[in-house]
């Protein structure tokens, strides 16, 4: 995270050198802390792993000079890169066969509202220290390339039965279907999401938001480049091919959807995008996370310098939310009612409804419980743990056991299964924690507002279609219930469609620079050191 001098004022820099090269556990934290005076938990136990230390992601500050290797990207070439582009003729003409395809797509299914530039940040290097460079860019000009970490020529494999032998720079045969399959669905959720976010500009809260929003669409779209380059350079013909489906599956498509169900849904307000770059947007920084550890080099490269970009999109959603709150909490003491849209605020009760809905579809993006593919995947190399090599056990896992969540009659017990294939949901653990720390931060708001009223997240089972607790019927808070008895409640639990109409009542665009919309507070800080005021976007 230290790569990213991101938006706004310089906080603290606590123990940050720990992090170096971690990748992502410092998530939302990103750069320097726009919108949060406060600093939380500076420092303390940030090496362990997720769970420790509560709120220690939320550490800001300003981008260090570089002090490790850092390797230029050069945008001289058509295709910016750090990979020597220039000097492999063939995988060169492949991708800028592809780039026009790509332009292509960005104008039909990216961002619907014509501007003139945007405020937006773009990667300049990478390395330990890799930093950013601000700018005012027409979007049709970014610069979308191809960035990978720094190469530790020393790196292993860090688990399964490769252990210790030196990391991988090719595709070892046996592996190449499975690591197509992983890198080809990763890549799939990355213009997805621009697809389904690509009519909010029209009703953005403010500037401030539409530029975030917009910075969020651009390296979703780098992040497609990333996949798209692994498959070219990695994958031959195959590889190739599948660099052209990524292009053709559409969110929501009939006949050619994406490959994941949340990456389907429409993101139809800004509630809704809020909510999803929190947890949806954090299922890819875990699922990144496992594939930064892959034996397969280039693709853990790939990821780590992905993570660093992510780490901005947990910044969004983390303080998107917490502005709504913010504003909804105000009203709430002012007027004594949550029967707030009256009065140009989103409910309290209907801020809870959507967060039950994008955590249970994005739980849901985990898979099941228990998986024989992902025991595979971790025995053979080529998707580790969440912060693999910061556990202390034997990084092989044989004899190891855990322990899963199942329905039986009419009770929700456990069961012990071999930990192996249990590893889907050891990641969606450490999510969920993650996740918690964002609650807590949330109702802070509603704390220092005197309020008694609390966001929760809801139990695991409620609202699945995935694993465990599909098929089976469980309330927020974790009881098991008939079917009718559900459904007879859901619509205190989920949101309604009055409750997306009253959302969607108040999506009025606001485009004059330092406006803000009436159902969320404006942030404490500007991106970058600039003012709140500052138009981050022209028309
Ligand atoms: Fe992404
Ligand atoms: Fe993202």
């Amino acid at each position: 995270m230290t790569a990213n001098p991101d938006e706004g004022a310089t906080t603290a820099t606590a123990g940050r050198d720990e992090l170096s090269g971690a990748g992502a556990d410092q998530d939302d934290i990103v750069g320097a802390g726009a919108g949060r005076g406060e600093i939380v938990g500076a420092g303390a136990g940030r090496g362990e792993l997720s769970g420790a230390g509560a709120d220690q992601g939320e550490i800001v500050g300003a981008a260090p000079a570089p002090d490790g290797p850092v390797s230029v990207i050069d945008y001289n070439e058509r295709i910016p890169n750090n990979v020597g582009l220039a000097t492999d003729r063939k995988l060169q003409r492949a991708l800028q066969a592809w780039q026009p395809k790509f332009l292509d797509w960005w104008a039909s299914l990216g961002p619907s509202i014509p501007t003139r530039d945007v405020y937006l940040r773009t990667a300049i290097a990478v390395g330990r220290d890799g930093w950013a460079n601000f700018a005012r860019v027409p979007m049709q000009q970014y610069r979308w390339g191809i960035f990978l970490s720094e190469r530790n020529p020393d790196r292993t494999v860090g688990f399964g039965r490769h252990l210790g032998e030196p990391a991988w720079q090719q595709v070892p045969g046996e592996y190449r279907a499975d690591l197509r399959r992983l890198i080809v669905v990763q890549g799939d959720t990355e213009p997805a999401s621009v697809e389904q976010q690509r009519h909010l500009g029209m009703t953005a809260p403010s500037l401030y938001d539409m530029r975030n929003l917009f910075q969020v669409n651009v390296e979703e779209g780098r992040h497609l480049w990333a996949m798209v380059y692994l498959l070219h350079a990695y994958f031959g013909r195959d590889g190739r091919d599948e660099a052209e489906q990524l292009l053709q599956r559409n969110s929501g498509d009939a006949d050619k959807p994406r490959i994941l169900g949340a990456f389907n849904e429409q993101t139809t307000d800004w509630l809704s995008f809020f909510m999803f770059t929190y947890f949806t947007d954090r299922d890819g920084k875990y699922q990144l996370g496992t594939l930064k550890e892959s034996g397969f080099d280039p693709l853990a490269r790939t990821c780590e310098f992905m993570l660093r970009e992510e780490a901005h999109h947990m910044f969004v959603g983390t303080t998107g939310v917490q502005r709504i709150v913010e504003r909804t909490a105000a009203l709430l003491a002012a007027h004594g009612t949550d029967d707030l849209w009256d009065l140009g605020g989103i409910p309290l009760a209907v801020i809870q409804k959507y967060l039950n809905f994008q955590f249970s579809v994005s739980l849901d993006l985990f898979g099941s419980e228990t998986s024989s593919n992902v025991a595979s995947y971790f025995t053979a190399g080529l998707k580790g743990r969440w912060m693999e090599t910061r556990r202390k056990d034997d990084h092989l896992l044989a004899d190891a056991t855990m322990q899963i969540p199942v329905v039986a009659g009419d009770t929700i017990t456990t069961r012990t299964v071999p930990m192996l294939t249990a590893l889907n949901l050891d990641l969606r653990a450490e999510y969920v924690a993650d996740c918690e720390r964002g609650i807590r931060r949330w109702n802070r708001e509603l704390e220092q507002t005197g309020l008694p009223h609390r966001l929760t997240l809801p139990h695991e089972g409620f609202n699945r279609k995935v694993g465990a607790f599909a098929g089976h019927w469980v309330s927020p808070s974790g009881e098991l219930l008939a079917a009718a008895d559900w459904d007879g409640q859901a619509a205190g639990w989920l949101p309604t469609p009055e409750d997306r109409a009253g959302v969607a009542a108040l999506m009025q665009p606001h485009y004059e620079p330092g406006e803000f919309a009436s159902w969320i507070a404006p942030p404490g800080v500007g991106i970058n050191d600039l003012p709140v005021e500052y138009d981050y976007v022209r028309f």
